[in-house]
């Protein structure tokens, strides 16, 4: 049969490339641009030096900023109250992109270089099924022998390439895993395994160290117009295209060092995982799109979206649902809550910081005269005296009932 691999270029995937030729499938090798850095001409060559029949790029920056990123920004979305979903937003469009080409070009198959232990097999594998049910998935690292495991992992692979005469890259490995795309990138796994291990410096690739940021502060502005950002403005420049807009803040809030987090996560199939991750622009987008909320957004609609939108749409994220009818019908209720969400924040970047300097909206849902403490604003300071009585009536008889007990 004819199977389309998600090939990254690196060893692991390589190595994949040749056993599946080795076990007698066609092979097709598959690149998303989902704004990684990467050198794709080298990808492809290796590609089909190890043997792959054709080798398709696709550019998927804009539905990966259009489609994933915008709804999360507007829902607030994070998972476990620090994680941005940097790897979790980019498996959709990658799956969708490789689910296309896959009818195109006639692959019964599909493949991915996942492990068995983490959440990227079931995201690729569930978006799989959920856009193409007959796709037959080849998931290698779930076949048991598939690398001889007895050795370590790496050693078994580099003896595999030197068998297939795979090039391997004379640089060092890094001692950890990475995922990147344009959103983020993440380290995994190798010496962050022990959660005690402070990551070193050089690791951190996309953002600046906090210390070494710049010294004086980049003020800037952002436009949201029903939740999403429209314009970015940073003194000089004015950014409006969506993926520009995120390139721009990206490029901002790396130099000034915003974005960085190291946690340990609970992975949809029950481990604890440690992670480190860098998420610039969307830190930046998540400050801003929360703080015109406050101007702009209902009590009760804020309060329900808070409840049921931002943790539903988290875990769909992270756990793959992406395309199930869950997630159609979260997603459709996103901008109902975002209709008033229309104004500006500005902003001041600093060392580390995302630090929200006003914001300024014509909704007219913020009343300065209502909210003074100095002026009467359209109700009788008597009326919140019987607001307060009413209020008081069950937490009076809690109180009661509480001195009764402990009376007798
Ligand atoms: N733990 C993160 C997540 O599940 C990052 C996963 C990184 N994936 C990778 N193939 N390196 O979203
Ligand atoms: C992997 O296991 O392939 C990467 C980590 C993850 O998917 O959670």
């Amino acid at each position: 049969g004819r199977v389309l691999l998600a090939y990254s270029g690196g060893l692991d995937t390589s190595c994949i490339l040749a056993w599946l030729i080795e076990q007698g499938y066609e092979v097709y090798a598959f690149m998303a641009d989902v704004g990684q850095e990467e050198d794709f001409e080298a990808a492809r060559k290796k590609a089909l030096a190890v043997g792959a029949k054709k080798f398709f790029l696709e550019d998927l920056k804009r539905e990966f900023v259009t489609d994933l990123i915008y709804p999360a920004v507007q829902a607030n979305a994070i998972y476990e109250n620090v994680y941005l979903l940097g790897t979790s937003l980019a498996r959709p469009v990658i799956a969708r992109g490789m689910i296309a080409i896959a009818d195109k070009e006639g692959c019964d198959f599909v493949s991915h270089g996942c492990t068995g232990k983490g959440n990227d097999q079931v995201r690729f594998e569930l978006a799989f099924y959920g856009l193409k049910p007959d796709i037959k998935v080849v998931a290698p690292w779930r076949i048991p022998g598939m690398f001889p495991l007895f050795s370590s992992y790496e050693f078994a692979l580099l003896t595999y390439a030197a068998e297939k005469q795979i090039p391997v890259q004379q640089t060092a490995a890094k001692p950890w895993s990475t995922d990147e795309n344009l959103f983020h990138i993440s380290y995994e796994a190798g010496i962050l395994e022990d959660p005690d291990t402070t990551p070193p410096a050089d690791m951190w690739k996309l953002t600046a160290s906090p210390e070494e940021a710049p010294t004086t502060p980049q003020k800037i502005s952002i436009e949201f117009k029903a939740g999403l950002p429209v314009k970015v403005t940073d003194g000089s420049n004015v950014y409006t295209d969506p993926v520009d807009v995120f390139l721009a803040l990206n490029a901002l809030a790396r130099k000034h060092g915003i974005g960085r987090i190291d946690i340990v996560e609970n992975r949809f199939i029950g481990v604890k995982s440690r992670g480190c991750y860098e998420s610039p622009a969307a830190t930046i987008l998540r400050v801003a799109h929360m703080d015109i909320e406050g101007l702009t957004l209902d009590r009760n609609v804020r309060a329900l979206r808070d409840q049921f939108v931002t943790i539903e749409l988290a875990r769909i994220l992270y756990n793959g649902h992406w395309f199930t009818p869950e997630r159609e019908f979260v997603v459709s209720s996103i901008p109902a809550s975002q209709r008033t969400v229309n104004g500006v924040v500005r902003l001041k970047l600093y060392k580390g910081n995302v630090i929200v300097e006003g914001r300024s909206s014509d909704e007219g849902l913020y009343d300065e005269k209502q909210s003074s403490m100095d002026e009467l604003g359209g109700f009788e300071p008597t009326d919140t005296t019987g607001f307060i009585q009413i209020e008081s009536i069950r937490i009076k008889k809690w109180a009661q009932a509480n001195i009764r007990k402990g009376e007798a």
